[in-house]
């Protein structure tokens, strides 16, 4: 160990000679800020050392969001030369990288939006299991970048740093936008919080008494649990789910991100299947319990019903290839009255396209979009006011993010929306 150069930082972290030599100015001035970021975050947040990463995820992507001055930000960090030093993976964008313009986009947004992806781009950041980039999604575990159980990564979407520490039994904090860059340029974070074996336990037993069918009603679980839970860690008893059985990872994956939408849940288990309650128990001693014996008031309470669609918006988080797959069996031969819209990552939708079931949604008047997530879009001037989704982090983000009218229903009342025009 090196001692620390920089005072501030000198209290608990302890920093390899690697580490030390970063911080100091010896790699230049894009990793000494990076070093600064993750060891100051560290500090704050009370590591005593910082751990490798073996991959990052990266939010703040969506110019929207960021705006002329997180851009500016980005290709300063571009310009000094910095890149990423694990593989690193984006969250998505606000729009369709290639089909923007069907999408209904501004040429100017399109222009910027474009820009931030260059910026990533020039530092590395990329598409995992060799695929070519970068393609941003927030499920990067369906697309190669699969974290290992046990092994601490940095990511940064909510939905994805659940599924991460509770499905694949990965390590990870939620990291905010500008620490993960600084993470993926130093593959570095605090060992603290979640990448802890003690931080893990569960402290709040959830009882689930209601019947469990689809997708969404993972979703509404996910949402009554996650108000409750507040940053309290979820053990869930009495689901209808099998390790390995059709849909269960889409089931965990609305589940986790339901979870984080309404509460600030990093991780979850599930009893009999998520990797650390199949290893033992992992109640903590002191813990509360909550039942849910319906489902209803989940679905209610993100629904304006008094809102018509304008929209049908199905893939938050990024639909897997196995959900398009039901919208294609479930519109095949329909004819759609209102807008649907399918986002999930680039190599996903190649995948359908391949198999025939994007060509099926098309059919029907349906689209498949990559890249993008509606929540982080200027949806009202698309010319949506109302958006119906069979998500319930959907419906929350559509409302508090992008200000617009939402309604919370299962895929198949979607589909209805969809068929009907609501009337
Ligand atoms: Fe993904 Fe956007 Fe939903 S980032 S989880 S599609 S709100």
């Amino acid at each position: 160990m090196l001692p620390n150069p920089k005072p501030e930082i000198q209290n608990r972290i302890r920093l390899t000679a690697e580490e030390g030599a970063w911080l100091a100015g010896e790699a230049g001035p894009a990793i000494r800020r990076a070093m600064e970021i993750v060891a100051a975050l560290a500090q704050i947040y009370g590591a005593e050392r910082l751990t490798p990463v073996a991959s990052v995820q990266i939010s703040g992507v969506s110019y929207r969001n960021i705006g002329a001055a997180g851009l500016a930000f980005l290709r300063k960090w571009a310009d000094e030369g910095a890149s990423v030093r694990v593989p690193t993976t984006l969250n998505p964008a606000a729009m369709d990288l290639e089909a923007w313009a069907e999408q209904g986009f501004d040429p100017t947004f399109a222009t910027q939006q474009q820009a931030v992806i260059a910026a990533f781009a020039r530092m590395g950041v990329g598409g995992a299991g060799g695929e070519s980039g970068p393609f941003p999604t927030c499920t990067p575990y369906l697309v190669g970048n699969v974290p290992r159980l046990g092994e601490s990564v940095a990511w940064a979407e909510s939905s994805a740093v659940a599924y991460a520490n509770s499905v694949l039994g990965a390590r990870t904090n939620r990291e905010g936008g500008p620490g993960a860059i600084a993470a993926a340029l130093v593959g570095r974070t605090g060992a603290y919080g979640l990448h802890l074996a003690e931080n893990r336990r569960a402290t709040l037993h959830v009882r689930v008494r209601a019947a469990l069918r689809t997708i969404s009603d993972y979703s509404a679980l996910g949402a009554l649990v996650g108000q409750r839970a507040g940053s309290r860690i979820p053990y869930f008893e009495g689901l209808p789910l099998e390790r390995g059985a059709p849909l269960w990872e889409e089931n965990l994956k609305a589940l986790g991100a339901a979870l984080a939408a309404t509460g600030a849940v990093g991780v979850f288990h599930v009893a009999g299947v998520t990797p650390e309650a199949l290893a033992g128990p992992v109640l903590a001693p002191a813990h509360e319990t909550t039942t849910v014996a319906d489902l209803a008031p989940g679905y209610a309470a993100l629904t304006d019903a008094a809102a018509r669609p304008a929209l049908i918006w199905i893939g938050c988080p990024h639909a897997s290839l196995a959900e398009i797959a039901l919208v294609a069996e479930l519109v095949r031969g329909k004819r759609l009255r209102l807008p649907l819209w399918i986002t999930c990552a680039r190599p996903v939708k190649a995948a359908a396209v391949a198999q025939g079931l994007a060509g099926d949604i098309a059919a029907a008047g349906g689209r498949l979009y990559a890249d993008a997530c509606l929540a982080i879009a200027p949806v009202r001037d698309l010319g949506f006011a109302a958006v119906m989704t069979p998500s319930a982090k959907g419906a929350c983000y559509l409302r508090n993010l992008a200000g617009v009218s939402a309604r919370f229903g299962t895929l198949e009342e979607c589909i209805h929306m969809a068929v009907t025009g609501g009337e």
